[in-house]
């Protein structure tokens, strides 16, 4: 079974990242570098992480007409990451152009995943200010989600509360990566949403972002370890068990 955590390495240089996972020696951790340290450190970076044998998720969350997404992917494919994503928002077009970019540059085992809506976002937000007030914003997700699935996506990053719907509506290999998780009694922080790694592993979700409960910790590889741990033993009961 696949390791089912992402830490989300939420610093703002290479060196204070260096740094935290120097106490992860000997194992290399699936990370997500998202784009305050993408921009402050570049391809470099990746290149680092890579040449070490972590995986990779980069979370640019692209979202431009078709063209440049593209060719933005072609330069991203290139980078032999394991994951990135576009917001599906950007449409059909623009989720098979991010697609085609990776294929062109060759980067066929890199996942491509879509945010569906922002955590952030909310049922008022959604009808207020984006006046898309038709729909529900769960059904909101689901569509987006199927959206997705139809351009060639692999998944979505979504909330544990909606990863079951969009299995349902996806089918059970299609990915679903899941922040807002905190291990139970641990500080929520200002995550609104969340869920425990049991809950995850037991609505789908076949990945955990992680960043402050394990960022954070007194005790980082053992606080990464309890939490690998409680997933595994729900992930035994549920039905989308995803990976072999
Ligand atoms: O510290 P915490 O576990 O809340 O970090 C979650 C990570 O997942 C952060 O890097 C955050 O930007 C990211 N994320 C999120 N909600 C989303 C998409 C990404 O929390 N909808």
């Amino acid at each position: 079974m696949e390791n089912p955590v992402i830490i989300a390495l939420d610093f703002e240089n290479a060196s204070k990242a260096k740094t935290f996972l120097a106490g992860f020696e000997g194992q290399s951790p699936y990370v997500k570098v998202g784009m305050e340290l993408f921009y402050a450190e570049g391809a470099s970076f990746i290149g680092w992480l890579k040449k070490r044998n972590f995986r990779v998720f980069l979370d640019l969350k692209l979202h431009d007409i078709p063209t440049t997404v593209h060719k933005a992917m072609k330069i991203l494919g290139g980078l032999n990451i394991d994951m990135v994503n576009v917001h599906a928002a950007g449409g059909v077009a623009m989720m098979k152009a991010a697609k085609d970019g990776l294929v062109a540059a060759g980067a066929h085992h890199t996942k491509l995943i879509a945010v569906t809506q922002l955590t952030s976002t909310t049922e008022k937000v959604l009808s207020e200010e984006l006046l898309i007030k038709d729909t529900s914003l769960n059904h909101c997700v689901s569509h987006y989600a199927k959206l997705a699935k139809d351009s060639g996506l692999d998944g979505v990053v979504c909330s544990v509360q909606e990863a079951m719907e969009i299995k349902n509506v996806c089918g059970k290999d299609f990915l679903t990566v899941t922040p807002g998780i905190r291990p139970s009694g641990s500080d929520t922080h200002d995550q609104a949403r969340i869920a425990t790694p049991k809950e995850a592993a037991v609505k789908g979700s076949d990945f955990m972002v992680i960043g402050r409960s394990i960022t954070q910790s007194v005790e980082p590889v053992s606080t990464y370890k309890e939490i690998i741990n409680e997933w595994r033993e729900s992930h035994e009961n549920n039905n989308f068990a995803t990976f072999a």
